[in-house]
């Protein structure tokens, strides 16, 4: 069973709580540990006289039943006051009950402006002068809670209570903002519209039914809302009786009814008005910039659609309406090339969690490293430029607002593991548009090639919201699909920590989306704070699968396709849960401190251990560098021991082909009378070069200078480097061809 919701150490100020609601809230907050601040002008339901008795009364109460409260008789409109209380008394303030109220009910040609401003004078001015008091507070300790106190009447509206409606639904724009303003410090706002016998309502309601409606009703949910454990911020609730419902708002799809270049007319309203009042799929807005993004987005379609007849709905930008998507389908992005070197990829296995901290990711962060190797996943980055561009905007037959694209799954395939640098060709196109409803979906297919040979193929699906419903097919054959993961427990779970940086670093690799590092833009688009990159969670969850599975061998990775469902922040720990299924292992990744999924439905096919053997080409075959290598080997037959007195170390090589590390000689010139053989090094190495096939050869017929290889980059030297000097020699005498 749960523990019960304790209030021990917490300050509260319950508004009006000298009867009704307030009291009620007062004696529950008591109960439960808080120190409660009781406070009540006293006056009767109209505003009319003040009195501190009311107060007392209940302070008197929580004591005698042994708890904390002390009285205060002040007007909410001295708000400071009423806080001050708090501070003086408990000295501090956690929770802030807005609950005092009274009525001045007219008809509305009736109210006077006194009536007007007494009601938005005690209701809205009263919550903002207590909450505006408090707030510092609050901030200063980053925690607090806030509730405001609305009414039927305010979001129904109620003959006879204009005054009093206005000023309620005012309290739930209040609350709307500060929830919105006080949510990085902890600090949440709700708003409830109760209903409960008291001197309020009792002219309003059957004495029978006011009895029921007891305001112990409503309490419960006062202290749930305001308790630390809650993390329900800008909600408004109705509450009565035992019962408690959420409210939001809804909005129809509406319709467009402005064309191009023309005058809007009323007359276009009127045509529209039924579509525009029809809630069927209606939306359901949360926030200010879900409600304006879709403003803009009529911007953008009305703009690009060159014309919307006033009949044509909010689906005017889709396929069907303008050019069909069979100019989409089969749309080829112009071929561009992604050029890398080990730099991009190091830095993209750093954006994805690969860490000094994991001896075995060493391979994978430093270029020295004799089994240095590009992440499979790096793939992904090779093809991204394809969505990154404004190509998007561009396929022919559709209108997409690049404000409303999310990157929906992902599939990468690899023919043979990407090479630790490289320049690969790439050929984009559109395998497919699909309708999904709410949205579209376009499958976008990019080939990856090194010269005429396929390295990669990626999908990507890209989900445009809003701009579904216009009759197209549902599902395509060229889909990658995702598949459900078992229905069992993990067979293995591993962990990582994002760093506060994540996303900062990670975006480096190409994805400049000023969604993962401004929190302007975040806001913007609905976020708290800057999201990391889906592909990023993808990159450590693969990282995470081939640890497990493969021992970080990059060779046997073969294809990985996931689908994003919940964005992480940085800073927060992925946790990859993971079922092997044969050479297949599904996986799903979860925000560990929230336990939402942020990819489901996964998987990451491995190459079988068999497959990998028969794919790797044996050491050395087809190499030139196998024949020089051979020829010293022969050659210092004779030699060896004077050699071997002249140089005494023993030399690594690692000889790469397309990238990858193709064979391994070592020439031992440090033992007996020397020996050169396939292989890596039987004791420690002096030093570990590392060069391709070609520059070896290079560098062996003079052609290239090993200084200048050294310097540039492409021929790497681990160990004593300086030892490499006396190769020269051995190359000069030995290698001759
Ligand atoms: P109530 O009249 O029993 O309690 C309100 C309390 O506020 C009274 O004790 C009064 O002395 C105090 N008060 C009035 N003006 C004040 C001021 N300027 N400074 C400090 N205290 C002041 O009424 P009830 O029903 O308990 O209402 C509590 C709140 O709930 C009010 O804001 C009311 O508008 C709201 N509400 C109540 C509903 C109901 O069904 N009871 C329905 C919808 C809203």
């Amino acid at each position: 069973m749960d523990l019960p919701l304790r209030f021990d150490g917490r300050v509260v100020v319950v508004t009006g709580a000298g009867g009704g609601l307030g009291r009620a809230y007062a004696l529950a907050f008591a109960e439960r540990g808080a120190s409660v601040v009781v406070n009540d002008l006293g006056g009767d339901s109209k505003g009319v006289g003040k009195n501190s008795l009311a107060a007392d009364k209940v302070v008197e109460e929580i004591r005698r039943k042994g708890g904390k409260a002390v009285a205060n008789y002040d007007s909410v409109e001295a708000g400071e006051k009423v806080v001050k209380t708090a501070l003086d008394a408990f000295g501090r303030i956690d929770v802030v009950v807005n609950n005092a109220g009274i009525l001045r009910d007219r008809s509305f040609s009736r109210i006077s402006d006194e009536d007007w401003d007494i009601i938005h004078r005690v209701h809205l001015r009263g919550s903002f002068q207590v909450t505006r008091a408090a707030w510092v507070h609050m901030k200063k300790q980053n925690f607090g809670r806030i509730i405001m106190t609305s009414s039927a009447s305010g979001i129904y509206g109620n003959f006879g209570q204009a005054n009093y409606s206005a000023a309620k639904l005012g309290l739930l724009g209040l609350s709307k903002t500060l929830a919105i303003e006080g949510k990085k410090n902890n600090i949440h706002c709700n708003t409830i519209a109760p209903t409960a016998g008291s001197r309020m309502t009792k002219t309003v309601l059957p004495e029978d039914i006011l009895e029921a409606l007891k305001p112990d009703y409503v309490a419960p949910l006062v202290l749930w809302l305001c308790h630390e454990s809650c993390e329900e911020n800008g909600g408004l609730f109705e509450v009565g009786a035992g019962w408690i419902g959420k409210l939001r708002w809804e909005r129809s799809l509406g319709s467009i009814v402005r064309q191009k270049n023309q005058p809007m007319t009323p007359e276009a309203v009127k045509a529209n008005w039924t579509k525009i009042c029809d809630f069927e799929n209606a939306s359901k807005p949360q926030s200010i910039q879900e409600s304006t993004s879709s403003v803009i987005e009529v911007l953008s379609k009305i703009d690009s659609v060159g014309g919307v007849s006033p009949n044509h709905t909010s689906h005017a930008a889709s396929p069907t309406a303008t050019t069909g998507s069979g100019g989409a389908i089969g749309h080829k992005f112009a071929s561009f090339s992604s050029a890398y070197t080990e730099l991009e990829a190091i830095m993209y296995a750093l954006g994805v969690g690969a860490s000094v901290k994991e001896p075995k990711d060493l391979k994978f962060i430093y270029e020295g490293n004799p089994d240095f190797s590009c992440l499979p996943t790096f793939g992904v980055i090779i093809a991204q430029k394809s969505i990154m561009g404004g190509e998007l905007a561009e396929i022919p037959g559709l209108s997409i607002n690049l404000a409303k694209v999310l990157h929906g799954e992902q599939y990468l395939e690899l023919y043979k593991p990407l090479p630790r640098a490289g320049k690969l060709r790439c050929e984009g196109v559109v395998a497919d548009v699909l309708d999904k409803g709410s949205g579209l979906v376009i499958l976008l297919d990019v080939h990856s090639y090194s010269g005429e040979e396929l390295i990669c193929y990626n999908q990507f699906s890209l989900f445009v919201v809003g701009s579904g419903g216009f009759g197209g097919k549902r599902t395509s054959e060229k889909v990658k699909e995702s598949v459900a993961i078992p229905n069992r427990r993990p067979d293995a779970v591993l962990r990582d920590t994002t760093s506060l940086n994540q996303a900062a670093l990670y975006r480096l690799s190409g994805d400049w989306n000023p969604l993962h590092i401004d929190p302007n833009f975040a806001s913007i688009a609905g976020f708290n704070k800057p999201i990391l990159h889906g592909l990023c969670t993808l990159g450590f969850s693969a990282r995470h699968v081939l640890q497990q599975f493969a021992d970080n061998d990059v060779s046997r990775f073969k294809a990985i396709k996931v689908r994003f469902a919940k964005p992480v922040y940085p800073g927060q720990t992925l946790q990859t849960e993971m079922w092997k299924e044969g050479n297949r292992i599904h996986f799903q990744t979860k925000t560990q401190e929230t336990g939402d999924i942020a990819i489901s439905n996964a998987y990451v096919d491995l190459v079988p251990i068999s497959g990998v053997l028969a794919k790797t080409p044996s050491e050395g075959e087809k190499l030139q560098s196998t024949m020089v290598f051979e020829e010293i080997g022969c050659r210092l037959k004779d030699v060896g021991h004077k050699v071997v007195k002249r140089v005494n170390a023993i030399f690594e090589w690692h000889i790469t082909k397309g990238g990858n590390i193709a064979a391994k000689w070592t020439i031992d010139l440090k033992n007996g009378t020397g020996e050169v053989y396939q292989g890596p090094a039987k004791g420690p190495a002096d030093v570990t070069i590392t060069i391709s096939d070609e520059d070896f050869i290079d560098v062996v017929l003079g052609k290239l200078d090993p200084q200048k290889a050294f310097f540039s980059g492409r021929l790497k030297a681990r160990g004593n480097i300086m030892l490499s000097q006396k190769l020269q020699m051995v190359f000069r005498d030995y290698a001759k061809l």
